[in-house]
């Protein structure tokens, strides 16, 4: 199939990428760069040694989407593109709601007038709040804490409305839980900007003697070791489960929420203990007082994308925490003078 990738050049995007053109699929990559790099193009042409084409624009563009869906001929859209920052989302929630709600909608008329109707959807297991019972089943009651959440949460509803009035729709929301890792050479993997917000880009850059410590925000939670517990999911198994929906979606109109996570927690200690092993370096850390907004649980029940998609992650916590070593020290080694 010819598929689009709206923020194509971004970490779940370009994994993503690199899944799909090895099955076969044409891919086509739509980012505006505002937080990923043109050069991933490169990276992508090394890892599978095919040219994609990338399109610099913003999915709120409409026109842009529009032609872009004509001229490569698109059959079927995975929707990455939106920003992604929790904290930054409270700070700037008109920035969060045009990215990511007006940003979908844009794409959604951009469809709708090309007859393009298979789409793939970046949600994430936030939609779920505060959690009432673990493992979280898609059937668990939805909820948002900030602006990010509530954004996913709109577009959730705005897209089983889609599904509803028209039976042609064919829409997966795919709900991630904590993607991490690095596709095995090293060549592409998360990047961020300043301070990392999230756990295990932060271990990588301790071990690599960027950060001095970690700070481990509580360990009073009614966990068994007291630190928050996770779902981790390998990004390169992320990536296969987009591949396994859009299959899905051939023979499945309608609109399906599905978890995509391990089933599994890890502790923060269990992770620093992982990345320790893995990496061979020591990462220091200090446990300092909760942050705020942070639940002491999150885990999946993956058996609905087992049952429908026939997908399951395969790849360890070991992989996991490799994978990720492997891109920072390819990445300490480019930045260091
Ligand atoms: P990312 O920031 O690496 O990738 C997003 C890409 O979208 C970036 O390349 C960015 O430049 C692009 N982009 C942002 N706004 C755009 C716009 N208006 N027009 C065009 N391009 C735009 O983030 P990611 O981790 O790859 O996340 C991809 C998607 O998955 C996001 O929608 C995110 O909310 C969702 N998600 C991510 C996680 C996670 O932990 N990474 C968890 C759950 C859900
Ligand atoms: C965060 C987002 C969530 C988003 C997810 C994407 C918040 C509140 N939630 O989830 O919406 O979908 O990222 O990956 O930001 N931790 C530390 N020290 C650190 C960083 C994190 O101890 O420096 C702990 C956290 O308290 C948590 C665990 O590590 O227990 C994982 O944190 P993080 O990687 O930020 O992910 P989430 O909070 O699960």
């Amino acid at each position: 199939m010819n598929i689009l990738l709206t923020g194509g050049t971004g970490y779940i995007g370009s994994h993503t990428a690199v899944v799909l053109s090895q099955l076969g699929h044409r891919v086509v990559l739509l980012d505006n760069l505002s937080n990923s790099n043109a050069q991933v193009v490169d990276q992508l042409r090394r890892i599978t040694g095919l040219d994609m084409p990338l399109v610099h624009g913003d999915v709120r563009d409409t026109p842009v989407v529009q032609h872009t869906l004509e001229k490569f001929d698109i059959q079927a859209v995975v929707h990455f593109a939106g920003l992604k920052a929790v904290g930054e989302s409270v700070q700037k929630p008109v920035e969060y709601f045009s990215n990511n709600v007006q940003g979908t909608l844009s794409v959604l008329q951009a469809m709708q007038a090309h007859g393009v109707n298979t789409l793939v959807f970046s949600s994430s297991a936030t939609v779920y709040g505060e959690p009432q019972f673990l493992p979280l089943t898609e059937s668990h009651p939805t909820g948002a804490t900030n602006p990010y959440g509530r954004s996913k949460l709109h577009v959730e509803e705005i897209l089983a409305d889609l599904a509803r009035s028209d039976p042609k729709w064919k829409i997966a929301c795919l709900r991630y839980f904590n993607p991490v890792g690095a596709h095995a050479s090293g060549l592409i993997g998360e990047n961020p900007n300043g301070i990392p917000n999230n756990l295990m880009p932060f271990i990588a850059q301790v071990a690599w003697g960027q950060r001095t410590e970690l700070q481990v925000f509580g360990n009073d939670y009614a966990t068994p070791d007291g630190t928050g517990v996770r779902d981790y999911i390998h990004v390169m198994d992320l990536a296969q489960g987009h591949a396994a929906a859009i299959d899905y979606l051939k023979q499945h109109p309608g609109c399906h929420p599905i978890n995509l996570g391990t089933g599994q927690g890890y502790s923060v200690l269990e992770m620093v203990r992982a990345f320790e092993r893995a990496s061979g370096q020591a990462v220091p850390y200090r446990v300092t007082p909760r942050r705020p907004g942070d639940v002491a649980a999150c885990y999946a029940n993956p058996q609905k994308a087992h049952e429908l998609l026939n997908w399951q992650a395969q790849l360890s916590l070991d992989d996991m925490c490799t994978s990720t070593w492997h891109f920072q020290q390819s990445l300490g080694r480019l930045e260091s003078p």
